[in-house]
C-alpha cells in the first residue's frame, strides 16, 4: 500500500512502526515523504540515519522540500523507477525528482519537490541552506512536458509547497501568514497545473500543519494518509 507523510527534518523517529499502531509495514508498503526528507545534510550522522531507514521492512520515496543538501542528494546514483527519475539513495530509500510521474499500484503520481526558506537569514549557504531549493525553468518544463504525454490525467499531485490559491485561502482565514514572493512562482505553477490536470487529491507538506482543505487538498506535517484508500491512519 502507497502511504504519504509531511517534513521529516531528520527526525528518523517519524518512521519508526510503533508511531503508526494500527499497521504492520512489509515491503509492499511505500511511505512517501512531502519533502523536506533532511535525512541527508552533508552530516556524520547521515549515514547512521540511511543504516537506520535500511533497515525498516518498507520503501520510503521522498520529494525534496526546501531544507535539503541537494549536492549530496544529486550525487547518489539517477535511475528510472516505476516510471519517473529517481535517485537511489539506499535499496529500499529513493528520491523522487521534481516533475515526475510515477505509477505505483496503478496509481499515477505527478512529484514537484522544492520550496523556499523562510529563515534563509539564519541559515549558512553551503552549510546549511542551498540555492537549488526553487525548482529550476527546465524543472518546470519537464514536469508539463511529462503531464502533457500522461494526457494531463493523473490520480495525485504531490509537492512539498502549496499551490497559491490555498496559499492565499489559509491567509484569508488567518491561519497562515506568510506569502513569500520568492515562492510565488512555484504557488502559480502548482495552482496552474491543479487546474489544467485531471487529478483525485493534491497533497502538499512545507507548512508544517495538518489539515485537510477545499478542492481535495490536504496539507501534511506528521500525518500519514494512505494514497490507496484516501483513509488517515496517524
Ligand atoms: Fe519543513
Amino acid at each position: 500500500m502507497l502511504y504519504i507523510t509531511g517534513d521529516v527534518h531528520g527526525e528518523i523517529t517519524r518512521f519508526v512502526e510503533p508511531e503508526v499502531p494500527s499497521k504492520t509495514w512489509t515491503g509492499a508498503d511505500t511511505l512517501i515523504v512531502a519533502g523536506d526528507f533532511g535525512c541527508i545534510f552533508g552530516l556524520k550522522m547521515d549515514e547512521q540515519k540511511l543504516d537506520f531507514l535500511e533497515s525498516l521492512p518498507y520503501e520510503i520515496a521522498f520529494l525534496d522540500g526546501n531544507h535539503e543538501c541537494f549536492p549530496k542528494i544529486y550525487a547518489y546514483p539517477e535511475e528510472t523507477w516505476r516510471g519517473g527519475k529517481v535517485h537511489r539513495v539506499r535499496h529500499n530509500v529513493r528520491h523522487l525528482m521534481r516533475g515526475q510521474i510515477f505509477e505505483m499500484e496503478g496509481l499515477r503520481m505527478f512529484t514537484m519537490g522544492g520550496g523556499y526558506s523562510i529563515d534563509v537569514g539564519m541559515r549558512i549557504p553551503g552549510l546549511s541552506w542551498w540555492p537549488e531549493e526553487m525548482p529550476s525553468r527546465e524543472e518546470y518544463e519537464e514536469g508539463l512536458s511529462n503531464l502533457e504525454k500522461a494526457g494531463n490525467q493523473v490520480d495525485f499531485i504531490l509537492s512539498h509547497a502549496a499551490p497559491i490559491g490555498t496559499m492565499n485561502y489559509l491567509k484569508e482565514i488567518g491561519v497562515f501568514q506568510y506569502l513569500f514572493p520568492q515562492e510565488r512562482p512555484l504557488g502559480v505553477y502548482l495552482e496552474q497545473i491543479a487546474g489544467d490536470v485531471s487529478h483525485r487529491h493534491f497533497y502538499f507538506g512545507h507548512i508544517h500543519m495538518d489539515r485537510e482543505l477545499p478542492d481535495n487538498r490536504t496539507a501534511l506535517y506528521h500525518a500519514v494518509y494512505c494514497l490507496n484508500t484516501g483513509e488517515r491512519i496517524r
